[in-house]
């Protein structure tokens, strides 16, 4: 179901296709989207339960699946993303010879090529296959080779290089697509783990996990958020166009904006982001709203105390408040996963020093082994400390729906 409904969500089909399995009727959303400046001023963060046409609100967590998540992830892509290939049309091979997997996509007759290095953990095999985590940029493998969990690392600038030139796999396929290369490295992490499906038997695609840092912690997001597969996201010191809100930047003192996103890779995302400059208060959404369409998979979220330029500070007391509210609604009812399946988590792992700390994955890597293997783990993954919650900042938080 998942599978389809994301593919349908995708293609743009209207959401009464999509509510129909559920008998919900949803709220019509507007079409074309509303432009920048037909946008209130909202100078917190938007109540994540109003539908875009400002009018509806969710009522139960069976219409947030069936219209509320689908019409973020709409938005999503018309306002900051771009548009996800119909991967329906994609024809997808792989090969894997000793650590190295590559993974050819054709579409019609253009074909592009992705290479990736499996690190499997000892013990890792077709009949005892282990969980994933893809990353991209670098991270400490070590740590989780050691807990049973894989490492698969792939080339993002091979993908779609990091600048304006449009190079890359992608590019060779979608050239003149209006689309960001967040959303493009996020395509690429789909694709590698569609060829670790294919031809590492030894890896479990029912239990990965993808993670970067910085820019890459902003397209890890996006990579969790565009495939339900992923089971559990984590960002890393990520920021703006990541877990960093729009709103709130000044909370940090020193921190990115969408204004000084433009002056430092303005290939991130599509052209419409472009038109909130200036007036970032006008978008619909803002980071909380991102990462609740992932709910109910989990995510843990990495911040530094000391990175204010990623706004540590406004992820930790605005963003992951405003979001677990969110996990709470939609995680509430009791369900408890079937065996082997993860559980509905999120976390905010602040930790001591800076921007892109190696010992940020050491430090998450507890919540991920409790999604994974459902060892409990002790460490507090909502301690916010030496900071708290900002409750003035998510206002909507007196009127969740029941
Ligand atoms: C992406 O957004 C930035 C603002 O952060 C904007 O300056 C840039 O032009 C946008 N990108 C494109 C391709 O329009
Ligand atoms: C319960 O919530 C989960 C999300 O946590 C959802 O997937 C599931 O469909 C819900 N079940 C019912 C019976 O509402």
């Amino acid at each position: 179901m998942y599978s389809l409904f994301l593919t349908a969500a995708l293609a743009g089909l209207p959401a009464l296709i999509l509510a129909a399995p559920y008998a919900v009727t949803c709220p019509t959303t507007p079409s074309p989207f509303p432009k920048a400046a037909s946008f209130d001023k909202v100078t917190t963060l938007p109540d994540p339960f109003l539908y875009l046409n400002g009018k509806d609100r969710v009522k139960t967590k069976e219409e947030w699946f069936a219209c509320r998540q689908p019409e973020i992830m709409q938005f999503l892509q018309e306002y900051q993303y771009g548009y996800y290939p119909d991967h329906s049309l994609e024809a997808v091979t792989a090969t894997k010879s000793g650590k190295a997997l590559s993974v050819v996509i054709a579409v019609g007759s253009a074909k592009a090529t992705i290479s990736a290095t499996i690190n499997l953990p000892s013990g890792a095999s077709a009949s005892s296959p282990a969980p994933v985590i893809i990353s991209i940029g670098g991270m400490d493998h070590a740590a989780y080779l050691a807990k049973g969990i894989a490492v698969v690392t792939f080339d993002y600038s091979a993908v779609a290089a990091d600048s304006n030139s449009k190079t890359g796999s992608f590019w060779t396929l979608y050239k003149g697509k209006d689309v960001g290369t967040l959303l493009s490295w996020a395509w690429g992490f789909h694709r590698v783990l569609d060829g670790l499906t294919l031809a590492a038997p030894e890896i479990d695609n029912r239990r990965v996990g993808v993670t970067g840092c910085s820019r890459l912690g902003k397209a890890a997001l996006a990579a969790g958020l565009f495939d339900q597969r992923i089971t559990v996201t984590m960002p890393m010191s990520s920021g703006v166009q990541g877990l960093g809100p729009y709103r709130y930047h000044a909370l940090s003192g020193q921190d990115e904006t969408l204004e000084n996103s433009k002056s430092g890779a303005g290939w991130w995302n599509d052209s419409t982001l472009g038109t909130f400059v200036q007036q970032s208060e006008r978008l619909p959404y803002d980071a909380h709203t991102i990462a609740a369409a992932i709910a109910p998979r989990a995510l843990i979220i990495d911040q530094g105390r000391s990175d204010p330029y990623t706004n540590s500070k406004g992820t930790a007391i605005v963003v992951y408040p405003a979001v677990k509210l969110v996990y709470d609604f939609v995680g509430s009812n009791g369900t408890t996963p079937a065996a082997g399946q993860p559980k509905s988590m999120i976390g905010m792992a602040l930790r001591d020093g800076g921007h892109c700390d190696n010992s940020g994955y050491s430090n998450v890597l507890p919540f991920v082994q409790e999604v994974f293997f459902g060892t409990a783990t002790t460490r507090n993954y909502d301690d916010l400390s030496p900071w708290a919650a900002m409750t003035t900042a998510y206002p909507w938080s007196s009127d969740i729906p029941k």
